[in-house]
């Protein structure tokens, strides 16, 4: 049984303390700020997100539980015609609680007992439109304007533009092949050196666009350091099950950050391992002061996560539906594997170990002496093998002129074919 959605009120303003019961108290940052100073908000949510919630949409998640539970309870709370939609094939579906649909987010809660045999109270489950609306409110509820909030170069770069419209000073943390694109203890101690202490530090693993993911000994010793600092992480795990693991592999889909840190925001959504993409649906674990500040926000900015594709999802944590997706991933298994076997003959520069999610990230080696940077490499390739690649400058504003991504989600038959044209074009 789902308990209510959560308080509905202003979230407090009050401290909360930044490390868990019994783990060693966190440094101010900075070492030498006072509590209150901007600089030293340890863990306790923005002040930006104390907004009151949207009452109508509390009412609304109250109202689906009622009627959950037996009661006929008669709405006159929402500003929703109860007629059928125009046009009229559309079933009516009419906004659902501010987090998500209370079945939603218990199955949601069930896919992480099933996966990594963690526990999540469905409370925390917060589901949004996309990832991306997830991104959106994380970011508000968890950092102020003027933050720094830490994160590897290459990597996504709507984290980068999403916390630089919000406000957020972005810490581009440069990594390389010697930490497989990702952040590290070390890499966090000189930015802070650099740049000052870190409000937050957003991870992905598998990552986009290199593939590479953080092991246990790599995501704890991440954990320890943000804990030790006071840096909330927001983990990105939207490609977990896009997975090709070794036998005997702890975390064969991918090692969730909810398992060593519940101050940790993990991040998800149905648009790659379901392949929902324009279902617009993800969802946030929320730690338990982040989920009323959230709910506050979500209440305001999206009334609901989008209703129809909620009913639908239900459906996605079926045995079946992971058995055909996990048919899907082995598709994806093939068409990696003809890029790595095709690797000597293209003739690149060093490459990213392509751990997960399906993309190769390699820089060009002699192909730049030809075609200047990765820019001028794509459009050459497009314009004379009609072949689609991305140049890497919007992953890795510093370096990303020298590396391309390959998306190897199109499957075997197009990565073969693209393989070929790739070849004839470089030989020609
Ligand atoms: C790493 C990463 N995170 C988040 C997203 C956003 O996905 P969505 O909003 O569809 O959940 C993407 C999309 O490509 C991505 O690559």
């Amino acid at each position: 049984m789902v308990r209510p959605g959560g308080p509905f009120k202003t979230p407090p303003s009050k401290r909360v303390p930044a490390s868990e019961p019994g783990a060693d108290a966190p440094e101010l940052r900075g070492g030498a700020r006072e509590p209150g100073s901007p600089e030293s908000r340890g863990l306790e949510p923005s002040a930006r997100s104390r907004v009151p919630a949207f009452e109508v949409m509390r009412i609304t998640d109250e109202i689906a539980r009622r009627r959950f539970a037996g009661h006929d309870v008669v709405s006159l709370c929402a500003g929703e015609p109860g007629a059928r939609p125009a046009p009229g094939t559309l079933r009516p579906a009419g906004y659902t609680g501010p987090l998500g649909t209370a079945p939603l987010r218990e199955a949601i809660a069930g896919h992480y007992r099933e996966w990594y045999g963690v526990e999540v109270d469905p409370r925390s489950v917060a589901v949004t439109t996309g990832s991306s609306g997830a991104f959106q409110l994380v970011f508000l509820a968890a950092f102020d304007a003027g933050d720094r909030v830490a994160l590897a170069s290459p990597g996504y770069p709507a984290y980068r533009n999403i916390l630089t419209a919000l406000g957020v000073q972005v810490i581009e943390i440069p990594t390389g092949i010697e930490s497989r694109y990702q952040p590290t203890p070390e890499l966090l101690d000189a930015a802070v050196a650099e740049h000052g202490p870190l409000a937050g530090l957003v991870i992905a693993s598998p990552a986009n666009p290199t593939g590479t993911m953080l092991g246990r000994a790599e995501l704890t010793a991440l954990v320890d350091w943000c804990r030790r600092h006071g840096t909330r992480i927001v983990s990105d795990e939207i490609y977990h099950g896009i997975t090709f693991p070794e036998v005997g592999d702890p975390d064969p889909r991918g090692a969730t950050v909810r398992r060593w840190d519940p101050r940790a925001v993990v991040i998800n959504s149905f648009s790659k391992y379901w392949g929902m993409t324009g279902w617009r649906l993800g969802w946030a674990l929320l730690p338990e002061e982040l989920i009323a500040p959230f709910e506050a926000l979500a209440s305001n900015f999206a009334l609901s996560p989008p209703a129809p594709a909620q009913e639908l999802a239900l459906t996605a944590f079926t045995p079946d539906s992971y058995a055909e997706r996990d048919a899907v991933v082995a598709g994806f298994a093939r068409a990696r594997a003809l890029i790595l076997e095709a690797e000597p003959e293209l003739d690149w520069g060093a490459s990213a170990p392509s751990d997960g999610a399906f993309y190769f990230y390699a820089e060009l080696g002699a192909q730049l002496e030809r075609y200047g940077d990765s820019s001028g490499y794509a459009r050459a390739l497009l314009e004379g093998a009609d072949v689609a690649v991305v140049p890497g400058n919007d992953f890795d504003p510093v370096n990303g002129g020298r590396a391309v991504r390959l998306s190897y989600a199109a499957g075997e038959a197009a990565v073969s074919e693209a393989l070929d044209r790739i070849l004839r074009f470089q030989r020609g």
